[in-house]
């Protein structure tokens, strides 16, 4: 046999297995994305042999066989698939083509709607009822769901207008919100079950129940975006025409379609969706043009599986399959041991990915991830690369499992990971280079201290040249030290310095941010700064009082007593403050404060700097009270953003209304 007739028939097989992993077991094992590069690479071989053309390839057939569990229904009129495009060259490719097919000079006017990642369903109405519903099945042959979309509530049993061909065939697909996918996913979790791969597997898996209980619970959805077979009547004479008409009898269609004039329009309908794309409420894949008038689709008819008048503009995939190579073990400030996928690179939402985070050891136990195996990597907008799920069908036999290293891979502490936690720590602590590292990087960072110039690459340096051992080493440093190290000029070693001892003047929220508490993010220290005079009244709390804190729960609480109980983190604060560190306070008026005392706020709208609740412990904090609607006893409202009706009455009552800053104000007595 020729090699070029091996290569066709190994990429059929291959498809076909694919196919049948996909539509009739719901359960595939590629990614999307190399399914098209599988299915792209046969077409183009089969196009360059038109000797080995095969009407049962893949390429010439739609979807997957009808599983006998089910009642088959023959469709009417074939339900086809769409060809796909990648690029705007390939998408230009289409576009010329159908102009020069209806010997036009312009484009004919296309519409286009977002590609659903659902599955494709009939919907037959006789009389204006529904009769039945299939799948789309091999697309000549379904298999009869209907007792399974009866339970989908926005498809329409009785379609609202009685003017509708007696026989009419919706088309259209059904598919899960992600908001459903979720909820589903977390829920069998809970239970132990096997989680979903994908929104769509879960759709087609709840469509294929015998059981309707089951799609009941779904939470699906439908949106049309075709007619099939009608008779008995008419429907208008344009695709967008159709939709808008379908519309009016009650059907739901996609919010989102419109109508392209030029090419230019096309392209940039596509680049909003592709930004909006992580906001909708469901997933899509791609844009689908269509030729909006009838008269130009029949024109332009059919080749095997798919249309001429309408194509798929596929998005980057945001999943790709590729091969788990290691698994690194990362330390963080905090000693955190973050496990990390070290992969073979993959192209996957717009950019090759190497690495991608584990979280830690329990999601590799969920994912029962071993070095070896194939996995499917998420890649969704500007979000680190996630390891989804490993495919343990295609496991190899020399697939290793992935240990918690008994000992820090970076300074050779042993780890420590306590029953009630998920995270496993390097009990190092600053002795750790890592540790060092990673806390120094925070420490200067532009929310904490805001050391500007002190880089990465300089901060590994500085530790493995001994130059710091902790962060108060940095207000040591001197111009002459920084001149040794690599790439650094006098002038940018006294640009690092002037930094340096601008940051000596540090604002309480921030000096408190910079010193890494666990937990104590920016809005928790900015909480702190305003609670507590001093350093030392914050180093003198206790769980109690720090618990009366605004959003200050038990664990945070305890880990900032924690904190301030250890002798060296107390010793590092004076050093800090011995070399020229200044914690500046926010002024503090006392008759301000006194001011609030019995006074009564109510706060409405959205609020920049804090949360409703954490202005309203500071208000309670300093003896106001915070009461929930506006009345002529109310002395101030805090309005936010998008205040509604509390501002209104505020206003017609003649109630005091201020900002978030004037009440920030007021209650540091400015
Ligand atoms: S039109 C003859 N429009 O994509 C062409 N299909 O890859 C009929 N799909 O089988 C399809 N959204 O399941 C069309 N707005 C849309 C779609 C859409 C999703 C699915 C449909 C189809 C598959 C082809």
């Amino acid at each position: 046999m020729s090699d070029v007739k091996q290569q066709i028939d190994d990429l059929r097989a291959e498809l076909a297995k694919h196919n049948h992993r996909y539509y009739e077991l719901d359960d595939p094992l590629i990614s999307d994305a190399e399914y098209d590069r599988l299915f792209k690479q046969l077409q183009y071989l089969e196009q360059s042999h038109p000797e080995f053309a095969s009407e049962q390839s893949p390429s010439q057939k739609v979807g997957g066989r009808v599983s006998s569990a089910f009642q088959p229904i023959k469709h009417k009129l074939p339900m086809l698939s769409l060809d796909n495009v990648f690029n705007e060259e390939e998408f230009g490719l289409f576009l010329s083509r159908i102009k020069d097919r209806l010997a036009l000079d312009e484009m004919p006017a296309l519409v286009v709607e977002p590609k659903l990642d659902g599955i494709a369903v009939s919907l037959f109405y006789q009389n204006g009822k529904l009769a039945y519903a299939a799948t789309r099945g091999d697309g000549e042959t379904g298999e009869d769901i209907t007792h399974n979309v009866l339970t989908i509530s926005n498809i329409p049993q009785v379609l609202a207008n009685v003017d509708a061909p007696e026989q009419i065939e919706v088309r259209g697909e059904v598919f899960m919100p992600k908001a459903s996918f979720e909820a589903l996913n977390r829920d069998a979790a809970n239970k132990g079950d096997r989680l979903f791969v994908n929104p769509r597997n879960a759709a087609a898996g709840s469509l294929r129940q015998l059981d309707p209980n089951i799609a009941a619970q779904r939470g699906l959805d439908f949106y049309a975006y075709s007619v099939g077979f009608y008779d008995g009547g008419t429907i208008p004479g344009s695709h967008l025409g159709t939709m808008r008409w379908l519309a009016s009898l009650g059907v739901p269609i996609s919010p989102e379609i419109k109508k392209c004039k030029n090419p230019t329009e096309c392209l940039d309908y596509y680049h909003d969706l592709v930004d909006r794309r992580n906001a909708l409420a469901y997933e899509i894949d791609g844009i689908v043009y269509k030729v909006d008038d009838f008269s130009h689709q029949h024109a332009l008819g059919f080749v095997s599986r798919a249309p001429r008048w309408a194509v798929a503009f596929k998005f980057p995939a945001q999943e790709a399959t590729t091969t788990l190579q290691s698994v690194d073990f990362q330390v963080g400030r905090t000693g955190a041991i973050t496990p990390v996928a070290r992969l073979e690179p993959v192209f996957v939402g717009g950019v090759t990915v190497s690495n991608a985070t584990l979280h830690n050891m329990d999601e590799i136990a969920r994912l029962d991830l071993r070095i070896g195996d194939r996995v499917v990597i998420h890649r969704a907008g500007d979000v680190i690369p996630k390891v989804v799920r490993a495919l343990s069908d295609v496991r190899p036999e020399d697939a290793s499992p992935i240990a918690l290293p008994s000992h820090c891979p970076v300074c050779g502490s042993p780890v420590e990971k306590l029953e009630e936690e998920t995270i496993a720590r390097c009990t190092g602590s600053l002795v750790c280079p890592a540790q060092l590292k990673e806390s120094v990087k925070h420490f200067v960072s532009r929310r904490a201290m805001d050391v500007d110039g002190l880089g990465d690459k300089l901060v590994e340096q500085l530790i493995a040249k001994e130059m710091l051992r902790d962060v108060s080493d940095i207000y040591r440093l001197r111009l002459s030290d920084l001149k040794l190290l690599e790439r650094m000029g006098e002038k940018s070693a006294s640009n690092l310095l002037a930094a340096i001892d601008k940051s000596r003047k540090a604002e309480f929220a921030r000096f408190i941010f910079a010193l890494g508490i666990r937990e104590v993010g920016e809005s928790t220290s900015r909480t702190l700064a305003l609670s507590y005079d001093s350093i030392n009244d914050l180093i003198a709390a206790d769980v109690d009082s720090l618990m009366r804190l605004p959003d200050i729960g038990p664990i945070v609480a305890q880990h900032i007593c924690n904190f301030f109980s250890v002798d060296t983190n107390r010793e590092l604060i004076e050093r800090l403050q011995s070399l020229g560190v200044e914690i500046v306070y926010p002024p503090k008026v006392q008759e301000g404060a006194a001011q609030l005392s019995g006074k009564t706020f109510v706060i409405t709208g959205t609020l920049n700097r804090y949360s409703r609740d954490e202005i309203k412990g500071l208000l309670m904090r300093e003896g106001a009270k915070v009461t929930g609607s506006v009345s002529k006893n109310t002395d101030y409202l805090v309005a936010g953003e998008a205040a509604g009706s509390k501002l209104v009455k505020a206003e017609q009552l003649g109630v005091a209304v201020i900002s978030e800053e004037q009440v920030l104000g007021m209650i540091q007595g400015q």
